[in-house]
């Protein structure tokens, strides 16, 4: 028994959030026990990490430092909680995954792929997701949205070109990984976005 792994994507004020939750319910309502995780992040060590990660204060934290650490917690993630948890056959619902890090740290900070790829392939193996979603929306509207809602944390203050690259890579890698990538336009209202997510959760579902 196995059970599946959606990851969730998109660049920032995108409404993961909201719409992670509306996945969550969706799920349990249709009787599937549901594990929600985070990256950076997901387990004691991995949180500690992403408080690194996201400290305003590590502003001369060099691409290379990043990266490892970002795959640091993520080994960690798929040891203690996301492989366990697939095995005992949960479905689990992870907000960003290895696609952010070929968004950000490949097309954001300009880290070639092939070296994103060597320790994607360290520590996942073979394990990819069975779907993803990418919430995408131009980058003007999702920066406005995420820039009121708190003090902006080390990647949030990028600027919003980073972003652009950001948005650019995650459509390329959708395009390239088209049949496990599900692109939803989120700049909608929230009740059209779920229709959309609702349509695609249908689908697997069903297969
Ligand atoms: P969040 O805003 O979705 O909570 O994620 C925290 C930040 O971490 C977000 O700005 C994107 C960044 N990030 C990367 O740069 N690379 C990664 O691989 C992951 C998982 C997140």
């Amino acid at each position: 028994m196995t059970g599946k792994f959606i990851t969730i994507e998109g660049s920032e004020g995108v409404g993961k959030s909201s719409n992670i939750a509306f996945i969550e319910s969706y799920l349990r309502d249709v009787g599937k026990e549901v594990l929600l995780s985070r990256e950076p992040g997901g387990t004691r060590l991995g949180e500690a990490i992403r408080t690194l990660l996201l400290d305003t204060d590590n502003r001369g934290m060099c691409s290379d430092t990043e990266l490892l650490l970002i795959f640091a917690a993520r080994a960690q993630h798929l040891d203690e909680v996301i492989r366990p948890a697939l095995a005992a056959g949960k479905w689990v619902i992870c907000d960003r995954f290895t696609d952010a890090t070929y968004a950000y740290q490949g097309g954001g900070r300009g880290i070639p792929e092939s070296r994103i790829a060597i320790l994607e392939q360290w520590v996942q193996n073979d394990l990819q997701p069975d779907l993803t979603l990418l919430l995408d929306m131009p980058v003007a509207a999702g920066l406005a949205r995420a820039r009121k809602r708190s003090r902006p944390d080390r990647f949030e203050q990028e600027k919003q070109v980073f972003f652009e690259r950001v948005r650019k890579a995650y459509l390329r890698r959708a395009k390239e990984y088209g049949a496990r990538f599900r692109v939803v336009n989120a700049e909608p209202a929230l009740a059209r976005v779920e229709a959309q997510i609702r349509d695609i959760l249908d689908a697997i579902l069903d297969s």
